[in-house]
């Protein structure tokens, strides 16, 4: 293919989207879906490769949805860059990207939201007022308007995973959501569009929510499972890097988010979750501990 020639269907509008993947669907082909913000990064590129090995069609979206970000956040310097992911997405395989842009997803200011409560009020739902409802509700819309199969997320966004599925359970959405692992640099750092804000210092410094997390992993396979010890242990290591501004460091069963209270409990999951600013960039990470 010649340089800058982009093949992948690219599809703006609810109505084609829906008429290109009809006949496929007829016919028993399987769909794969990934939703994204753009801005790709190999994070992205690992779900879209899985979604195209485990499915006949491989489908995404690229849209950076406003309602899931607040007033001050970062929706309009959110990075975008088109022409590249489209191209990365053909690379990876994909059949058909769908582009829409706002005013297709929202043409009129929208009425009804989706809300799961309780495992938003914690984490990134406690700091991040309406952003999960935002992330529910494009969600919905988006597993209604492509119909896939499997729908494919990465568990950087563990709380985002635990939402959806809460979702897909209680409104009967027939979907598998496929949650997939978190991919890294190779100093450890959780693959994010969000990196490219870092200055180079605080691009070394953010190697710190990693570590410590392993730390407290390593912990907990140790056999310090006590809540208290595991999130002090992360905060004070996150504390040494002078540029972390931690927002918070939780220890919480997963997916039902409660607060642990001593030591968690044999046979339970529990998540070590971290939202850290860098500057003015905001890093998310987490593990999830199977307790023995
Ligand atoms: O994780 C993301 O990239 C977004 O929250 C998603 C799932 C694409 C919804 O806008």
């Amino acid at each position: 293919m010649k340089q800058g020639e982009i093949k992948v269907e690219t599809i703006r509008t609810i109505r084609e989207l829906r008429r290109k993947l009809a006949p496929h669907r007829q016919s028993g082909r399987s769909i794969g879906f990934m939703p994204t913000l753009g801005y790709m990064h190999e994070g992205h590129l690992s779900l879209i490769r899985r979604a195209r090995k485990e499915n006949d069609i491989a489908v995404i979206s690229i849209f950076v949805n406003p309602l899931q970000f607040g007033p001050n956040e970062d929706f309009d310097r959110y990075p975008r860059d088109m022409e590249r992911d489209l191209r990365l997405a053909q690379e990876a395989g994909v059949d058909f990207a769908f582009v829409p842009d706002v005013r297709e997803m929202y043409p009129e200011p929208v009425k009804t939201t989706v809300k799961v409560s309780g495992i938003t009020d914690r984490l990134c739902g406690a700091s991040r007022p309406g952003h999960f409802e935002g992330v529910a509700t494009v969600v919905l819309k988006l597993l209604l308007i492509v119909g896939p199969d499997r729908a494919y997320f990465g568990m950087k966004d563990a709380q985002q995973v635990a939402v959806i599925e809460q979702m897909v359970k209680d409104l009967n959405v027939p979907v598998a959501i496929v949650p997939c692992p978190t991919l890294r640099e190779s100093d450890g750092l959780a693959m994010s569009s969000r990196n490219v804000y870092l200055s180079p210092e605080e691009r070394r410094q953010a190697v710190v929510l990693n570590q410590a997390l392993q730390e407290a992993a390593a912990a907990a396979a140790a056999g310090r499972t006590d809540a208290g010890y595991l999130r002090s242990l992360v905060a004070g290591r996150i504390a040494a890097a002078p540029l972390a501004d931690p927002e918070y460091v939780e220890v919480l069963s997963y997916p039902s988010l409660e607060p642990l209270e001593g030591r968690a409990q044999p046979g339970t999951r529990i998540i070590i979750a971290v939202a850290v600013r860098f500057g003015k960039t905001r890093l998310i990470d987490n593990t999830i501990l199977e307790i023995r």
